[in-house]
């Protein structure tokens, strides 16, 4: 059993897709077990996201996820982590598979509706961060 991290996104929020997003995780057989709606502040964004902290897209994506209200989840299930993000489709909505909620949603770099933990380290350490 394995458990992630997922944030639905500024933009997700706007447009309305928290039930979308959720339901194609429960579908999947995969469980929301936390889940909160927030206004993150800046000093959990940059924890969250210091390994970018020197990308040319930094500062603009902090900015941008302080841009609304953000929805923070923990999913769980086997190969929660593996499964969220086939689901959630590649970061790049040019190269998201159609079928996926970038692939489907989402036509900019920054704005791809939803995050979510890249490997059981990352996991362990968003969570702590966000719960
Ligand atoms: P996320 O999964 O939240 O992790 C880092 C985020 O940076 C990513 O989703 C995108 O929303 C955002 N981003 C913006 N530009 C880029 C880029 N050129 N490469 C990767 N991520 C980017």
């Amino acid at each position: 059993m394995e458990r992630t991290l997922v944030i639905v996104k500024p933009d997700g929020i706007k447009r309305g897709l928290i039930g979308e997003v959720i339901s194609r995780y429960e579908r999947k057989g995969l469980k929301i077990v936390e889940c909160r709606m927030i206004e993150a502040d800046k000093a959990t964004l940059e924890k969250h996201y210091i390994e970018h902290r020197e990308k040319p897209f930094y500062e603009e994506l902090v900015s941008y996820m302080m841009g609304g209200s953000i929805m923070v989840m923990i999913v769980e299930g086997n190969n929660a982590i593996k499964l969220v993000r086939n689901i959630n489709g590649k970061t790049n909505p040019v190269d998201a598979e159609p079928g996926t909620i970038r692939g489907d949603f989402a036509n900019t770099m920054t704005e791809n509706i939803v995050h979510a933990s890249d490997s059981v380290e990352a996991a362990e350490r968003e969570i702590s961060i966000w719960f």
